[in-house]
């Protein structure tokens, strides 16, 4: 059987893929569902039918590195973040990237560093992540990039660009990003430059799902993958 895996937020449009595939493949994978979750009993619903099991440990250290510790997964894969929207929704104070995709990213990294049980990481990031950066989200995605990669522990940090697809949620800005963003780099392909049109071009949850579990259990680690190495 393979090896047991965790999904942190499961519960979203890329989270949700990873825990589906791996159950279809039948990996033991559990999915964490933050314990305050609005549709709480609609998570376990969901996840339990494609074959996961539910998780509601509280976010915070000491109880995360207990669950890890029992749990002994052999693949984190992150994939947490807020969007505006989210943070006012949910009271989130101050700078919500750094407290929820910063935040949370630490706690988890941690928590698995702390555990002893030494699982890989795979951390979800995004295209241009950079701590020094003048933009919040982008600054705390290159933030949670340097404590995944500064936990000890083996891990992959992929780094897409726009994901797109039927989402239960409208971002407009999200799907009009990967429309014109796509029709552009057509053009760019076209005439010859067709790393950088595979390296910001969208792409879909199923996909990434597929190359994030893919780079999680391949046996190489410690490394930044893109554009083609996401598909
Ligand atoms: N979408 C894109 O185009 C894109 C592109 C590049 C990189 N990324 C990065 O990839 C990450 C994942 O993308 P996605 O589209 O799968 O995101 P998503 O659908 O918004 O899912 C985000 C996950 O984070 C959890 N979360 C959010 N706020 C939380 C909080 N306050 N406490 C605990 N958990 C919380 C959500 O749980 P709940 O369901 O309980 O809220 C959900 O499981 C994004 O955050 C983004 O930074 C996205």
């Amino acid at each position: 059987m393979p090896a047991p895996a965790l999904v942190l937020g499961a519960t979203g449009f890329v989270g949700q893929e990873v825990t589906r595939q791996l159950a279809v493949r039948a990996t033991p994978v559990t999915a964490h569902v933050r314990p305050d979750s609005r549709a709480l009993a609609e998570w376990q619903t969901k996840l339990t039918a494609v074959g996961a099991t539910v998780d509601t440990t509280a976010w915070e250290t000491g109880a995360m590195t207990a669950m890890i510790e029992t749990l002994a997964p052999a693949q984190i894969y992150i994939c947490i973040g807020t969007t505006r929207a989210r943070g006012k929704a949910d009271a989130v104070a101050g700078d919500i990237y750094e407290a929820i995709d910063y935040g949370l990213t630490k706690i988890a990294v941690d928590a698995a560093a702390a555990s002893g049980v030494r699982p890989r990481i795979v951390y979800l990031s995004s295209l241009g992540a950079n701590a020094s950066s003048s933009s919040a989200y982008i600054r705390a995605r290159g933030k949670a990039e340097d404590a995944v990669r500064g936990a000890g522990l083996p891990w992959i940090i992929a780094r897409p660009a726009i994901i797109t697809g039927d989402r239960g949620e409208t971002r407009i800005g999200e799907r009009t990003a990967a429309i014109v963003g796509d029709g552009l780099l057509a053009v760019v392909g076209l005439v010859g430059a067709r790393g950088l049109r595979n390296r910001y071009r969208s792409t879909t949850p199923d996909v990434l799902a597929a190359a994030l579990i893919r780079l999680g259990e391949d046996p190489g680690h410690d490394l930044v993958a893109d554009g083609d190495a996401l598909r």
